[in-house]
């Protein structure tokens, strides 16, 4: 049997839809996704081990693994729901792909790494789950982890500070307008809501479900955002030498720090 349809659900036809409705919210996400990987091109060497940080159902880690035939990946997230996603779509990735369940607001993730070697780490539309104060601790967590030169490439919505109130209000309207329900419907795009609902109507689902309630009960996605210049500054305090925007389309741009 196709190993990426076990126990009648179509796990790939979920990661395919996953992607889609993420393209909604993260305009032309796959040229981020290539402007993260061409620069782990130019500055890795081509056996690398690469962490994916709330990696979701795989998204980042599907692209790693096929534009780097040499490297390994270890794809880290709180949820039961998109790790069994993910291992259904993709498996082992030959023996190249590890799959975490793990909490990053806490350093729990770094003991599962069982010492393994990590070279870069990589995030795409996830970090912001994260409360300030976790997030540092993440930042001082993973330049412990990465050698002098590791790299951390983040792609998501990094806003625009109070100094640049012009810059800032151009980005909000433009994400509330991609963001609202009127505009998904007008491209076709179905929401994150709708892709949930979809899902809950799985044979898989209900059990995953219940053990993602469980996970999460007690959390919530913080109110605000930290502006880029935040991420940068905690980033150095954390011990990376380097950190600034390599591709940018207002405030979603892709983050680079250098160990
Ligand atoms: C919008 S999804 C992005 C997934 C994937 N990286 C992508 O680009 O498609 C955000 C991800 O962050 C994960 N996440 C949120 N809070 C987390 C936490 N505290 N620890 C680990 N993962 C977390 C969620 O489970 C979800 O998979």
């Amino acid at each position: 049997m196709d190993r990426t349809r076990r126990g009648g659900t179509d796990w790939a036809g979920w990661l395919r839809r996953w992607d889609a409705q993420q393209e909604g919210y993260v305009d032309r996400r796959e040229a981020r996704f290539s402007a993260m990987l061409d620069v782990a091109a130019r500055l890795l060497p081509a056996s690398f081990v690469a962490l994916d940080l709330a990696c979701g159902p795989g998204s980042m880690s599907q692209r790693l693994l096929a534009r780097f035939p040499e490297a390994r990946v270890l794809a880290v997230d709180i949820d039961p729901v998109m790790l069994e996603v993910g291992r259904g779509a993709l498996g082992s990735g030959g023996g190249r792909l590890r799959w975490i369940e793990a909490d990053l607001a806490s350093s729990e993730w770094l003991s599962l790494l069982g010492g393994a070697r990590v070279d870069a780490a990589f995030s795409s539309t996830a970090l912001h789950w994260l409360e300030p104060a976790a997030l540092t601790r993440l930042y001082r967590d993973l330049s412990r982890v990465l050698p002098p030169g590791g790299l951390f490439l983040n792609g998501d919505h990094l806003p625009f500070g109070p100094e640049l109130p012009t810059f800032a209000g151009l980005s909000e309207r433009a994400l509330a307008e991609q963001w609202s329900d009127s505009e998904f419907a007008a491209r076709g795009i179905e929401t994150a809501e709708q892709w949930w609902e979809a899902f809950a109507a799985d044979p898989a689902a209900a059990p995953l479900l219940a053990k993602r309630k469980a996970r999460f009960a007690g959390k919530r996605r913080p109110e605000t955002r930290l502006d880029l210049d935040a991420h940068v500054a905690a980033l150095r305090d954390a011990g990376f030498r380097e950190a600034g925007t390599i591709w940018q389309e207002l405030s979603n741009r892709v983050l680079l720090a250098v160990r």
